[in-house]
């Protein structure tokens, strides 16, 4: 099929080198000219693991092509996807500006009754208020067809996006045109060939299912953190907990990690937006509300830490964080746990040492003063971070900090204190090492007698 993508980030990037390599004839456009230079020569603008594989290989076989021209991207397009940022609003609700105004040049340009699919998560009408814009222009125009909109969101993680749109748990096509429906099964049908994965329901059942399972996952997640400021306080180690519980069918392993909180591009503001719509509809959602609450608290959890084990006064102390990416596997730093803390910590005048294997750039340019001034430091190397470092916080969970070098942390900190935001560590052995151990949800350690180790 010729498929139009409008959006290169992780969603459309993705949405388009996947279909291309399915071998449909796929052309993305995206208004920023200097993301479309890199991906015409193959490079990605966002760190995905496998994607730029996938953009060689597309790329060569002239299955895949990128353009900031929106009106020729559209000259022979049967399908189009919009996949275009829905920030957050000041007031919390989502803002489709991006989305109304890629309708609106859809309207102008389209030469054919094609099909477009909103892929960004938008809320509840939105495809209609799509249908309603182009139906307007195609009035406007006299033409005698009329371009049927579909909302098939998107369910895939950053850092296995790739995997997750090939292997979809699920496919939702909210449509009520048969004909839309046919093609946007036909389109999948590569995706879901062993079993049938695709489920057919109303554009706004589309629309709620994809802000619901968010909602769900965050709920998940918030549970669990509130779980743990209480079993550290009974002495309970909440990762029993967690396996005690996981091994439940019911439960489930997945999203129940006590941590630093949640954040990335999704979760944060689709709650935000969640709420909103039920503020829109004069509806409480007081379980919702304490979920976020619940995250923003433990987003401050690190510092709280630091503070209470360093002290009130932290000006010129040195603290190195391990991670800055919302998650592994992503160069995504949206709503991340790290962006508060390297915040508190700067605002403290604290010195801060800062390593990610993807994401420091990103982070020096949301920091660039503190860049400049020379308080916010972006190491190359983990172990570089920690030298002569008062603590050092592990808030991205990424594979490389699984099993550190401890000898070498313990010789370069000047004092060994870990706070691990993700519970990666076992706190008898790192504890046997020297260091002052503190987890989420695991019972503190008696303060260590030793003295706090010099280096000259
Ligand atoms: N990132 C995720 O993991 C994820 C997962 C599922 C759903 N979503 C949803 O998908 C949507 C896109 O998310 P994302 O993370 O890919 O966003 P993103 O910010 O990474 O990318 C959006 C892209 O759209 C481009 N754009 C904006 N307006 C445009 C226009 N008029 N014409 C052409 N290009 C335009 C921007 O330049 C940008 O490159 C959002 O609604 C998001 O909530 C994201």
């Amino acid at each position: 099929m010729r498929i139009t993508v409008i959006g290169c980030g992780y969603v459309g990037l993705v949405t388009a080198a996947c279909f291309a390599e399915m071998g449909n004839d796929v052309i993305c456009v995206d208004q920023d000219r200097e993301r479309i230079a890199a991906l015409s020569d193959g490079r990605s603008p966002i760190y995905e693991p496998g994607i730029e594989a996938l953009l060689a290989v597309n790329l060569s076989g002239r299955r895949l092509a990128f353009t900031t021209r929106l009106d020729q991207a559209l000259e022979r397009a049967e399908v189009v996807f919009i996949a275009v940022g829905t920030p957050s609003s000041a007031d919390g609700s989502a803002d489709i500006s991006q989305i109304l105004s890629v309708a609106a040049s859809l309207g102008q340009y389209l030469m054919a009754p094609a099909i477009v699919v909103c892929k960004s998560t938008a809320p509840v009408g939105t495809a209609c208020r799509v249908q309603a814009i182009l139906d307007q222009h195609c009035a406007r125009r006299h033409l005698n067809w009329r371009a049927s909109v579909v909302s098939n969101p998107e369910f895939l993680k950053e850092g296995v996006a790739i995997n997750d749109f090939m292997r979809p748990d699920r496919i939702i096509i909210g449509t009520e045109d048969d004909h839309a429906a046919e093609v946007m099964c036909a389109l999948y049908a590569p995706f879901v060939r062993n079993h049938e994965r695709i489920l057919l329901m109303g554009r706004r059942a589309a629309e709620f299912s994809k802000y619901a399972a968010n909602a769900f996952l965050a709920t998940k997640i918030s549970f669990m953190n509130e779980m743990a400021s209480l079993s550290a306080r009974l002495g309970v180690d909440i990762e029993q907990v967690r396996k005690g519980i996981g091994s439940d069918q019911r439960i489930g392993h997945q999203f129940i990690y006590a941590g630093c909180g949640y954040g990335g591009s999704c979760f944060p503001k689709d709650i935000r937006a969640l709420l909103h719509m039920a503020e829109a509809e004069d509806q409480q959602l007081p379980l919702l509300s304490a979920v976020e609450a619940r995250n923003s608290t433990q987003k401050q959890w690190l510092f709280r830490q630091i503070s209470t084990r360093l002290g009130s006064n932290l000006r010129d102390m040195t603290v190195a964080i391990w991670g800055l990416s919302f998650k592994p596997g992503t160069d995504d730093i949206r709503d991340a746990p790290s962006l508060v803390l390297v915040k508190s910590l700067l605002d403290a005048g604290v010195r801060v040492q800062a390593f990610d294997p993807v994401a420091g750039t990103n982070i020096a340019n949301q920091f660039a003063a503190a860049v400049a001034r020379g308080q916010l430091q972006l190491s190359e190397d983990q172990y570089q971070a920690a030298r002569f470092a008062d603590a050092l916080v592990l808030v991205t969970e990424w594979k490389q900090f699984r099993q550190p070098d401890f000898i070498r942390l313990r010789e370069l900190m000047r004092r060994p204190l870990l706070i691990d935001g993700r519970n990666q560590y076992d706190p008898q052995a790192l504890q046997a090492q020297g260091f002052e151990y503190v987890g989420v949800g695991r019972p503190s350690a008696e303060p260590q007698q030793r003295p706090a180790l010099r280096i000259a």
